[in-house]
């Protein structure tokens, strides 16, 4: 039913987008291609502002979005010479101003640019969101640039004007603001507050206990002003005259704008910030933690202020690695799989906070949480940790680490008292305040082979064997669960939960083999090795996973089982550390075995996660492809490319979303039927899973950046 009133609605709107195509999107370039969503504005789980790339071509009048789809308010507009244009997110109906054409389009890891020709200039707006994997402090501020360059227009007076409102806020007709620029720096700053929202509250996913800033500061060769009013008034003031008048008193339903004057120039630029400062960021059991960046700019103003100061050197960074990670992507499997992973950066780091006690900033006790986006908000479930890791493990292998703290710092309170590990530490975003209840969503050798094997991932990446030892005993207390548990399963939910639970899944038993063999190897411990070794030696050479004719393994072993015939198939991503941690629990012919099958299960746009869905996993996918060995690296291609090609297919609008449908559906569990659109949007939208896209550049090694 949903889905048919999907299709439907697609083929009725099918003339106008391939107008929209003809007119428009033709006449631009898209470098390296246009995305399902541009990232404007991505650096945590509260700044996440989006730009559908259906709505690229309109650029001058397109609207802005926060990940979860609620459109923001966001405008930049351009005088050149005395006429304005309308660069970005203004209002077809903005009077006295033209719309400039856009040229170019491109995204790299950090930046989305946009080329527009608006009369004699050429304006670039430049939405900067750097990642700065080793840099806590960088990292950490919740801010990002919007960069507006003019060049071609010598002898043209140019003036830059942008502005934001209330949609910021998450609370639109709640919202106070103020505004100040009694900074010595020349800082113009406005902050918007929502009206007695509640400590760590959520409306939509958007954040209301904390504060939106936007802020500018004078260049040597730029006269910045200020103004808060109707968007129709403040924008028309600048519309007419180039500046803003100064009146900056807030009232519900205004924009809060800011003007630079540059006078006549051939080559300039601006800058402004947007950003959402929480001061206490996160919920930890009951105590505030806030931005690592706070040990050194205690208040918004400040952080904002070096934030702007920071521009060159972040700017610098961001240029190195944008072409760093391009080159290796490109030598690594090619313009596809690069394509892809420029797309992941952001949206992968912008999942996560760099945190330190409110109350002390001891800038040595860092914890990182992530937020399970989309699918339900959970922080830092193990399972999405894990998918994610790959990004962390090449990028900054201590993301690992700083994102288990929470979960081993609270086990050792001894308020999780079940025998398995824990599946996340708190049911929303922010508030980690653990399961002291017991009641969460068991996923019991999921999560206990997931701890393990992450902290595998992390010591192998850094060494810090020391680190591993101090929690030694968790870690034996949740290989033992394996021992008992791993290969007769009960029934239980893995990752894929929607699907529900069931017993004997060969996923999980190839996860807890591998797990217990890492946490020998890792723990001099050869028992544990033997016995992942002997789960290994039953699944595949035994053949109790495989189908008679052994060509795949199948989705559940036993004799009792639903999906334990012949036909059934899941793809066992879970086999991906013990080939990237060369850990040998299953022979290499596991790996041959494998490449081989998949492409024999490949539909329309994808090969199904398992034999009961018609979706495929962007990253479980990558997993597999950096697990399936070829002389001609065609299966590990197979994969790279549908992903590539699902992003690219043009009938998606959401942030990189991970799911997608692969086949035709017919009907039942998790299968949405034959209203699917085939190589369209299943579910889930920036979810930081898709830092599982780095699986394949992962075997390059770690710690590449
Ligand atoms: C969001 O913006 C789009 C595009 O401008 C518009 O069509 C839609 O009506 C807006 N939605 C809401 C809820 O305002
Ligand atoms: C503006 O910022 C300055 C410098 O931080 C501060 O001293 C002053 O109190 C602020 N004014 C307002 C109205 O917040
Ligand atoms: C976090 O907990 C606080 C206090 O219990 C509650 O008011 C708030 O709504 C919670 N936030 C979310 C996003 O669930
Ligand atoms: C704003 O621009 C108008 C028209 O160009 C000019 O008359 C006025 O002096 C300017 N105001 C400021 C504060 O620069
Ligand atoms: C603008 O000036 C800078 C610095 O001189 C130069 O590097 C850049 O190429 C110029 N840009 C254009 C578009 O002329
Ligand atoms: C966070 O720290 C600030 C500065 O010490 C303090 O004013 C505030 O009350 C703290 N917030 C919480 C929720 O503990
Ligand atoms: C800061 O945190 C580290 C790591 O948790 C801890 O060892 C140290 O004692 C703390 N320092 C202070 C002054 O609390
Ligand atoms: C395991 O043995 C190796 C080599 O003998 C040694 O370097 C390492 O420290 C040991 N690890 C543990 C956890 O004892
Ligand atoms: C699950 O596998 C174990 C070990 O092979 C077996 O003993 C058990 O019967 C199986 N369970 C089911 C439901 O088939
Ligand atoms: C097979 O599994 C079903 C469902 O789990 C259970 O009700 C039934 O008793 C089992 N049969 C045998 C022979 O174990
Ligand atoms: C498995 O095979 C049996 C016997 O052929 C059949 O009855 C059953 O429907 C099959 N199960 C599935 C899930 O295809
Ligand atoms: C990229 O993927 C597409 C679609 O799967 C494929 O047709 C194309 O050949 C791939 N390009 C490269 C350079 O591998």
């Amino acid at each position: 039913m949903f889905a048919w009133h999907l299709i439907s609605n697609f083929i009725q709107t099918l003339p106008l987008y391939i107008f929209t195509l003809s007119s428009n999107v033709n006449a631009a370039t898209y470098k390296p291609v246009l995305p399902p969503s541009y990232p404007l504005a991505v650096r945590n789980p509260y700044l996440s502002a989006w730009m559908p790339g259906n709505q690229v071509a309109n650029l001058p009048t397109a609207t802005p979005q926060f990940w979860a789809g609620q459109n923001l308010s966001w405008s930049v507009l351009a005088r050149v010479g005395g006429t304005t244009y309308k660069l970005f997110g203004a209002p077809a109906s903005l009077t006295g101003s033209l719309e400039a054409t856009l040229t170019t389009a491109e995204y790299t890891s950090t930046h989305s640019y946009f080329t527009l020709a608006a009369g004699a200039a050429t304006f670039t707006l430049d939405f900067f969101s750097p990642v700065s994997p080793k840099n806590y402090l960088r990292q950490s501020l919740p801010f990002s640039y919007l960069t507006v360059s003019v060049s071609g227009a010598a002898s043209h007076d140019i003036q830059i004007y942008s502005d934001i409102d209330e949609s910021w806020t998450g609370q639109t007709g709640n919202t106070v603001g103020s505004y100040n620029s009694s900074f010595e720096n020349g800082l113009s700053l406005f902050e918007l507050f929502v009206k007695g929202a509640y400590l760590y509250s959520e409306i939509k996913d958007q954040a209301l206990w904390g504060e939106t800033v936007f802020a500018s500061k004078p260049t040597s060769t730029s006269k910045l002003s200020s103004q808060a009013g109707t968007a129709a008034s403040v924008r028309a003031q600048f519309a007419a005259n180039g500046n803003l008048t100064g009146s900056t008193t807030f009232a519900e339903g205004n924009v809060v704008g800011l003007a630079h004057d540059l006078g006549s120039t051939s080559n300039s630029s601006v800058t402004f910030a947007v950003g959402y400062v929480r001061e206490a960021a996160i919920n930890y059991l009951g105590s505030a933690r806030t931005g690592y960046y706070r040990a050194s700019y205690p208040d918004a103003g400040t952080a904002v202020s070096h934030f702007l100061d920071d521009y060159a050197s972040a700017y610098t960074e961001s240029l190195v690695s944008d072409a760093a990670l391009e080159q290796k992507a490109v030598a690594t499997a090619g313009s596809n799989y690069s394509d892809i992973l420029l797309l992941t950066t952001r949206q992968a780091y912008g999942g996560a906070d760099v945190t330190i006690p409110n109350d002390t900033l001891n800038t040595s006790d860092i914890m990182i949480f992530l937020k399970e986006i989309s699918s339900d908000g959970n922080v830092n479930t193990l399972d999405v940790i894990f998918p994610a890791f790959p990004i962390w493990y090449v990028m900054s292998p201590e993301y690992i680490k700083y994102q288990l703290e929470p979960i081993l710092q609270y086990f050792e309170t001894g308020r999780w008292t079940q025998p398995f590990c824990i599946h996340d530490i708190g049911t929303h975003y922010p508030n980690a305040t653990g399961h002291d209840n017991q009641i969460e969503e068991d996923m019991p050798v999921e999560e206990s082979g997931n701890i393990i094997l992450l902290a595998y991932a992390y010591v192998q990446a850094t060494e810090d064997l020391a680190w591993a030892q101090k929690y030694q005993s968790l870690f034996t207390k949740y290989a033992n669960y394996l021992v008992t548990g791993g290969l007769d399963e009960p029934v239980q939910l893995a990752t894929n939960d929607c699907c529900g639970p069931l017993a004997n899944q060969t996923n999980l038993a190839i996860k807890a083999a591998i797990a217990l063999n890492a946490y020998g190897k890792l723990f001099n411990a050869t028992s544990y090795s033997e016995t992942g070794l002997s789960f290994a030696n039953e699944l595949y050479n035994e053949g109790l996973g495989l189908d008679s004719a052994r060509t795949h393994f199948k989705l559940q072993y036993g004799t009792n089982v639903t999906y334990g015939n012949d036909s059934d198939y899941a793809v066992v991503f879970n086999v991906y550390p013990d080939i990237l941690f060369s850990l040998q629990t299953f022979p290499s012919s596991t790996y041959s075995m494998l490449a081989s099958y998949y492409p024999t299960e490949q539909g329309r746009a994808g090969v199904p996660l398992d034999s009961r869905v018609d979706w495929s996993s962007t990253f479980w996918t990558n997993w597999a492809a950096a697990a399936s060995p070829g002389t001609e690296d065609s299966t590990r291609d197979l994969f790279i490319n549908d992903v590539w090609k699902y992003m690219t297919d043009g009938l998606n609008t959401p942030p990189f979303s991970d799911r997608w449908f692969a086949i035709q559906g017919s009907g039942g569990l998790n299968n949405g039927g034959s209203g699917d659109l085939i190589g369209g949007f299943d579910a889930w939208r920036n979810r930081p899973v898709v830092g599982g896209h780095f699986a394949v550049l992962a075997l390059e090694g770690a710690d590449q950046f």
